[in-house]
């Protein structure tokens, strides 16, 4: 069977490691199409929109999307975003963002004494609503009684689904599911998340729960990192908890993310976390790792699980012993990574 993979590279350094994860793919003699998509912030200044109009319809008509990075210091973050990612998550209903977040041998670590042994986390992030519902609106522009108002939208489905999910990755892994909200200072949605913590953990009792405040989260990620397996966090928690984890497994260049929709038949888009990094855009040393990283998770998603360990196997490799970018202690540039992974697929 042929997969259908759409490839949508976006902006600054998107195209330069995305090109390196497709080289990757391409390496491994699967059968697939690709369909470049010309999206993103320059896209929007010729066309007024950052995607084209029928994009649902395109991206649905594949079986996988790759996405570079999308933003660009041209156009507003909350247009450019709110006209591309945030859309795509919410109208395809991609709700669980899983973003693995695990120390490479070979990769430095910002924490003193730790190493490989201690950093091996999965998050899984709420993808569709919670404090990035879009929901709010302003008011009284420019004046001083001028107000701004974001609500955040937890709803029962929503959390349980998401909640469910990491219960059942927990599963798999070490059995553990820490649980990270706020729900001694806001009372409602994070309250509601919490009792759907606690009613989905009957029917998973080889899993043990820890529901742990975000705020004390964070310091134990820096401090025990080892303590924690599968963390499961709304969408603004986990997408501050996944930069810091990022930072802890070598870096935003490591960092890979899969936007699914475990169980139904819709696209899931893969991408990089670290963004369009304008400063080093065009310059040929962004880290591919992150972009290679998530046509592994992607690969995974398509049911090609051997590929997607040959892709996990050469990256550790190649982390290992080089060659690596900056970022991650080297000087190497993305194509050479990129050349040495395909080297080894
Ligand atoms: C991420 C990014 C996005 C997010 C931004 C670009 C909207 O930071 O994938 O973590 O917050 O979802
Ligand atoms: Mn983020």
């Amino acid at each position: 069977m042929t997969h259908r993979i759409a490839l949508l590279p976006g902006d600054g350094v998107g195209p330069e490691v995305t090109e390196q994860a497709r080289r990757v793919v391409d390496a491994l003699g699967l059968a697939v199409e690709w369909t470049e998509l010309p999206w993103g912030s320059a896209f929007f200044h010729t066309n007024g929109r950052m995607m084209a109009e029928d994009w649902e319809e395109v991206l649905r008509d594949h079986d996988a999307v790759l996405l570079g990075a999308i933003g660009d210091p041209s156009v507003p973050d909350h247009e450019s975003l709110w006209g591309s990612i945030l859309l795509v998550r919410q109208k395809l209903d991609l709700w669980a963002n899983e973003r693995p977040a695990r120390l490479l041998e070979g990769i430095p670590c910002p924490l003193a004494g730790r190493g490989p042994a201690d950093v091996d986390m999965l998050f899984v992030r709420e993808n569709t609503e919670g404090e990035y519902a879009g929901i709010g609106g302003r008011s009284h522009r420019g004046l001083p009684i001028e107000v701004g108002i974001e609500t955040s939208v937890f709803t029962r489905t929503g959390v349980e689904r998401v909640v469910r999910h990491a219960f059942s990755l927990a599963a798999k892994r070490r059995g553990v599911l820490t649980s990270a909200t706020k729900s001694n200072a806001s009372r409602f949605g994070y309250v509601l998340w919490d009792e759907v913590v606690e009613e989905v953990a009957a029917d998973f009792p080889g899993v043990r729960v820890d529901r742990v405040l975000v705020d004390a989260l964070a310091a134990r990620m820096v401090r025990d990192p080892g303590s924690l397996d599968v963390v499961v966090a709304s969408n603004l928690f986990a997408d501050i908890l996944t930069d810091l984890a990022a930072a802890i497994q070598g870096g935003m260049g490591m960092a890979a993310s899969a936007n699914i929709a475990p169980g139904h038949d819709v696209p899931g888009v893969f991408e990089p976390v670290h963004g369009s990094a304008p400063d080093i855009a065009g310059q040929g040393i962004a880290n591919p790792v992150g972009a290679i990283w998530s046509t592994s998770l992607m690969l995974d998603h398509l049911g090609e699980l051997d590929a997607a360990r040959r892709v996990m196997r050469a990256l550790e490799s190649v982390c290992r012993d080089g060659p690596r970018t900056r970022d991650i202690g080297g000087a190497a540039s993305t194509r050479e990574v990129g050349d040495a992974v395909v080297a080894l697929v």
